[in-house]
Formats: structure tokens, sequence, C-alpha cells
């Protein structure tokens, strides 16, 4: 039909584990979160791109200089998401990676999900100045990966062949701090000058990472919950050592560690006060509800391990 709406959805993610340490080439698990962007793009006779949010001036460039092309016909552009934005859930990777799925369906483009991938690293290079490709990998795969960035050119996306088991899975609840004062980038920057200054510290942090990450995997597929506590609790206390979880939430986290929990931060943190969404696990998730309403935080469940990029022809 000749202006049928084109929808394509994209998830959210979580760090399980490895973020930071994953800029320097060291592992990390991911897994795509149950919250979802959906963009719509409408052929649209007008001249220009309705409600495009500014987007378009970091997507619409991309797609050009890949397949060379001079003008991006016009059409109307809405972005609706569930995801928090700039709160560790991936929000910029996941609108970039439907964006841009969408974008290739109206310019008639042939594609497959690792050209989506590709193209969302793009962005967000743009956005994160030097990200692991971590985040848009697992937005467009979706499961559980296994990510690995062995050069800026080589990247291991692994998806795992196993889903989180149920026995853990319904445990874990999301806390949200609120939205870091500090972007991604920023943080990212931060890490990099200690990275320089303080080569042996950082070495160990991301070595002792590196084997968490590791034992995480069988802690996850063999239902470990007494594992699983303390590789949380582990690799966040190696999150706090690299400076990139506030005093304020590093108190909500030691609450929820004397409470019997494990909790972490699932992307860049912050240093100030709010770190984003705080990933949370308690056999008994009334816990982290109390301890959540104790500090006034919004707090959510979400399915770990979604499908990734997902395209609708009707709405
Ligand atoms: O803040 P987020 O959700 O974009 O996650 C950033 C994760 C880092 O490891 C800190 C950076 C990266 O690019 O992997």
């Amino acid at each position: 039909m000749k202006n049928s709406p084109i929808i394509v959805s994209a998830p959210g993610k979580v760090h399980l584990l490895g973020e930071h340490s994953v800029v320097y080439g060291k592992p990390a698990i991911l897994a795509a979160v149950g919250l979802r962007v959906t963009v719509t793009v409408i052929p649209s006779a007008a001249e220009g791109v309705a409600r495009n949010d500014g987007l378009d001036k970091i997507i619409e460039p991309i797609i050009k200089k890949h397949f060379k092309i001079k003008k991006i016909p016009s059409y109307q552009l809405s972005i609706s998401s569930q995801i928090p934005i700039g709160s560790g859930l991936g929000s910029s990777a996941a609108v970039s990676a439907a964006y841009i799925a969408a974008l290739l369906i109206f310019l008639k483009i042939q594609w497959d999900l690792n050209l989506v991938n590709n193209l969302a690293y793009e962005a967000e290079k743009v956005f994160h100045g030097n990200p692991s490709g971590g985040d848009n990998s697992t937005v467009v795969f979706g499961g559980l990966v296994w990510f690995r960035k062995e050069t800026p050119d080589l990247k291991i996306i692994q998806p795992l062949p196993f889903t989180i088991p149920s026995k853990l899975s319904k445990n874990f609840l999301l806390i949200n701090t609120g939205k870091p004062k500090e972007i991604t980038a920023e943080i990212v920057g931060i890490v990099s000058s200690k990275v320089k200054n303080q080569k042996s510290k950082f070495e160990k942090l991301f070595i002792d990472q590196e084997k968490l990450v590791r034992e995480l995997l069988p802690a996850l597929s063999q239902s470990n919950e007494k594992e699983l506590i303390r590789i949380i609790r582990k690799g966040e206390k190696n999150l706090e050592a690299m400076g990139v979880c506030s005093n304020y939430v590093k108190g909500i986290i030691r609450k929820i560690e004397n409470a019997g929990g494990a909790a972490k931060i699932c992307g860049a943190g912050g240093k100030t006060k709010a770190t984003g969404v705080l990933l949370c696990y308690h056999q008994d998730k009334n816990k982290l509800e109390s301890i959540a309403k104790s500090f006034n935080l919004p707090f959510f469940s979400a399915a770990l391990g979604v499908a990734g990029l997902k395209t609708g022809w009707q709405i």
C-alpha cells in the first residue's frame, strides 16, 4: 500500500555485567529488556520530516553516507518509548536501531540485522563518543548477548544459547534512581583519564570484571542464586572502585545487600546523585520494593532476554 506506515520497534538493554571494562576489550553480558521504543515512518507528500525530535539530523547523514544517497524523500516520523532516556537502558541505541530499520524499509533498501547494527553503531558514536557497541548489538539481536570488542572493527556478538531460568528471572527488579547529571560520554571519559593515570589499579579491576563475567554464565544457566548474588555484589564493588557510582546510590545498594540481595548500576552510572536504573535481585522481591519505596524511587519488573528488533506493517 502506497502510504502505509512503517513500524519498527526495539527493546532497551541492561548490562548484566561488564559495563566500562567492555570499552577496554573485556567481555560483557547484556540482556534485552522488555521495554520498547516504537518508531513509525509515514511516507508523506509534505516537504521535510514532521516531528523529528532532531534525531533525523543524526540518523539521515549516516544512511546517506553509507548508501551514497543525496536526498531522502519526505516522511513523517513518530517515536513512542517505554524506555527511560539516558538512564542506562540503552534508549539511544534502541531508537537509533528502530529508526534506521524503518528508514531502510522506507527507502526500499535491502537490509538485515547486521546492517542495522553496524549503522546503529555509527549513531552510538555520535551519541557517546567511544562506545563499545554492546548496547546496539543487544537491542538489535535481542536475548542475552555475550559481547566483546576485540578491535574497533572486530566485535564478538554471541547470542547466549539459554534464557535466564524463571527461578532467577522472577526475582529481578529495576529501580530507577533517576537520570544521571552526567551523560554516558562524560562518564566514559572520566574512566578513560583514570585508566591512564592509575593503570595498574584499572588493569586489576578489568581483569576481575572479566573473571566475574565468565563466572556469571554458569550461575545464570544453572540457576545458581548464591553465585549470582556474589557476582553482582562483587561486580558492583568493582564499578564503585572505578568511580562511576555516586555515594547516594551506594547507600541504596548497601541497603539492598544488607537485606540479603544484590544490586548494580546497569550502564555508565553517575557521579553526582542519580545513576539511572539499578538492576536488583532478591529472593523476596517485596524486600526490594520496600527499599525502593523508602527512597521514594519508582521501580518496575521487566522481562530480561526479550526479542530484538521487530517490524510490523500495521498499527
Ligand atoms: O549508559 P549506557 O546504557 O549507554 O551504557 C554504557 C555502557 C558503557 O560500558 C559504560 C559504555 C559502552 O559503550 O559500552
